[in-house]
């Protein structure tokens, strides 16, 4: 059974998706993680990050697995490199070329296979698995996302102003729900939650409860 979480950049998805996979006994599957991946194989080879041939270029005999909380490319453990600011700003910029998006959709679908599984991105919904049992789009304030980063990074020992990660985010939310392919959007059938005025703990619980009046035999 496939559960999908759909939603722009500092939404929650992560850490939501991580608790509701644990409460149901599935996995996750962090598809943002395989478009950093293919952004850092491409910066690593110098490419720029809008030439698309240049970026499928780098794709060639790439590896790109998932595995619970880490991401491997070609083997070596990228999981810490792809949380760069320069990696993030890049799996936006490859996340519109075609041919990044068919490599990976193909990865992703690959790593659900027939499991168990909570997959977050931007197209769970819409493209990778339309037929997916229960399908979720979160959305919040753009301030109160900012905010939230901002904090999560102070947690983690990086100082980052509300305005930049703000900015930040603008930016790729933009270029994530303008592109042509496969943008950001709510699948029709998607449960659409906004998180802001509710606590992760909230978020958790509604969604929870969603899944488990799901119908079962839809499968993907
Ligand atoms: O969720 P994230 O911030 O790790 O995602 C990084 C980028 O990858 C995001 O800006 C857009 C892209 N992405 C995508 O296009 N489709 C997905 N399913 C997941 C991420």
């Amino acid at each position: 059974m496939i559960i999908t979480i759909d939603g722009p950049s500092g939404v929650g998805k992560s850490t939501v998706t991580k608790a509701l996979a644990a409460r149901l006994g599935f996995e996750y599957l962090d598809t943002g993680a395989t478009y950093r991946a293919v952004a850092l194989a491409a910066l690593r080879r110098g490419a720029a990050l809008d030439d698309a041939a240049a970026v499928e270029a780098a794709l060639a005999g790439l590896r790109v697995e998932l595995l619970p909380g880490r991401v491997l490319l070609n083997g070596e453990d990228v999981s810490a490199g792809i949380r760069a600011p320069a990696v993030s700003q890049g799996a936006s910029k490859v996340a519109v070329m075609a041919a990044v998006r068919r490599f990976l959709v193909g990865v992703q679908r690959a790593a659900a296979s027939g499991r168990n599984m909570v997959c977050e991105g931007r197209d769970q919904g819409t493209v990778v698995f339309p037929d997916a049992a229960c399908k979720f789009f979160l959305v919040a304030d753009a301030r109160v996302r900012a905010e939230r980063r901002a904090a999560e990074l102070l947690a983690k020992g990086t100082t980052a102003s509300v305005e930049d990660v703000l900015a930040d985010q603008l930016e790729r939310d933009r270029r994530d729900a303008e592109r042509d392919l496969a943008p950001m959007v709510p699948a029709a059938d998607a449960v659409v939650v906004d998180t802001t005025h509710l606590t992760t703990d909230q978020v958790i619980a509604t969604l929870e409860h969603a899944v488990r009046s799901c119908p079962t035999d839809r499968t993907s």
